[in-house]
């Protein structure tokens, strides 16, 4: 674990950049991009033109505001290559979402954005305490899914050593692990719990492993599960965020000498945070929905894409670039339960406290004689399964969700291994009302 003598290593320029350098080259770059993006992009020209914008009416950061945003419906509607800004053999490389329902989302990168975004993904592992000659464990998805591909450019970039795993066959990472004995894993903390179960059933000491550095992201984590995970391997866990619409993992990331939030790479993406409800552009430090603006990307620039992700923005610290809070959760995974809005994280937060509970959890979502209710599916700790103290641990949580939440949730504690495992990104909640 890094201490106060820690120094970041490595420091490009930009990333400490007085605020005004910064400003300037955003307006810069900003004016490049929504120019291309109307230039290039029927879409964006059409959405322009009925808001009544130009590129030209961009003088300054705040002129922003007047543009229309983007929303995954955009993208949907110009499936799949509708919102290209270059000739399909500019096209280095193409990754896609699948999102929950129909089409997937499908986003392009030329040559030169893999660069960028192997740029700033070697930024992010750096950030994390990541060093060339590092041995790096991939352990997210390896296909159309950002993860896997995106950390690999960025640790390659860096001059680690990676190791390509891909995510599953839980037994193998934990061997590869212990014979591999890389310094850094990158996975969902999700499945980091579930390669922590394993080493554990293997009898190994998870503290013994190599692992010093944890980089995760692609779904919300609270603080508790980061020290969770920290004392169980004795590594720092660092925060990771991104979404391909934007690029892929790589966006903002945590600096481990400080672990207060993530870092937004804003040479290379403007933020804003608007009211989910009015659009209004919020100040600083006030919560909504982030939006962000591409600065340099040229197979698909976005331009004010909502991202539907709940979290605030926070001046630097370690680094200059503004910092956004750990993600609470996306509007479409806040759940209103009898009348109460919550969120899987709020739920985690609380189920941490509970000694005798594994960090395993899902949330399932039933309705019985009109009203809704909130069916927790949580598991003993393994140490603890002989034991009788279910009851009162589904006791403990099932209080600590009314006096802290306000509303009541039936806890299930079931055995070690009850509650459904991903390879990927956990699914946290199961939506089983009837649809209206
Ligand atoms: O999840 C990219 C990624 C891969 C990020 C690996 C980090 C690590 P998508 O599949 O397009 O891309 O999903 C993007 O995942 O809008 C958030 O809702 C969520 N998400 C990503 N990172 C975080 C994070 C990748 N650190 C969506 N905390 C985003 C909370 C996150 N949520």
């Amino acid at each position: 674990m890094v201490d106060a003598s820690y120094k970041p290593y490595g420091l490009e320029p930009i990333e400490t950049a007085s605020r005004d350098e910064i400003a300037a080259l955003q307006v810069q770059r900003l004016k490049w991009s929504l120019q291309h993006a109307y230039g290039n992009v029927e879409a964006y020209r059409k959405k322009f033109d009925a808001a009544g914008v130009k590129p030209s009416d961009f003088r300054s950061l705040a002129d922003l505001a007047a543009f229309p945003f983007t929303t995954k419906h955009d993208l949907r509607d110009n499936y799949p290559f509708g919102m290209f800004a270059v000739p399909m053999d500019m096209i280095a490389r193409i990754h896609a979402s699948s999102g929950t329902t129909g089409k997937p989302t499908v986003v392009g990168y030329t040559k030169k954005d893999i660069d960028t975004w192997s740029h700033l993904m070697a930024r992010s592992i750096r950030a994390s305490g990541g060093r060339p000659g590092m041995k790096v464990h991939v352990s997210y998805g390896y296909g159309l899914f950002t993860g896997g591909l995106g950390a690999h450019y960025g640790a390659e970039t860096l001059g680690c050593t990676v190791i390509p795993v891909s995510g599953g066959m839980t037994e193998r990472q934990v061997q590869l692990i212990r014979d591999f004995k890389p310094d850094i894993i990158m996975v969902t903390p999700s499945y980091m719990l579930a390669i922590l179960d394993e080493f554990r059933a293997q009898g190994i000491d998870p503290r013994t492993s190599s692992l010093q550095i944890g980089i995760f992201g692609a779904e919300p984590w609270t603080n508790s599960m980061r020290a969770e995970i920290e004392e169980a391997f004795d590594m720092d866990a660092v925060d990771i965020y991104g979404l391909s619409e934007v690029m892929g993992p790589g966006v903002a990331n945590e600096c481990v000498e400080t672990k207060d939030g993530l870092h937004i790479w804003e040479d290379h993406f403007y933020p804003e945070i608007i009211d989910p409800e009015s659009g209004q552009v919020l100040p600083d430090g006030e919560r909504g929905e982030l939006v962000f603006t591409s600065l340099s990307k040229e197979a698909m620039p976005v331009i004010r894409y909502r991202t539907r992700d709940l979290t605030r923005l926070l001046p630097g610290t370690a680094r200059s670039h503004r910092r956004m809070e750990k993600v609470t959760g996306r509007s479409d995974d806040m759940m209103i339960v009898r009348g109460v809005n919550v969120f899987p994280t709020q739920i985690e937060e609380l189920l941490l406290r509970c000694e005798g509970l594994a960090p395993h959890y899902q949330i399932e979502l039933l309705r019985e004689e009109r009203l809704d209710i909130m069916r927790l599916m949580v598991e003993v700790r393994p140490e603890r399964a002989a034991g009788q103290e279910r009851t009162q641990e589904a006791e403990r949580l099932t209080g600590l969700i009314r006096n802290t939440i306000g509303i009541g949730a039936v806890v299930i504690v079931g055995e070690p291994g009850a509650v459904e495992r991903s390879a990927g990104k956990a699914r946290r909640i199961v939506d089983k009302r009837p649809k209206e």
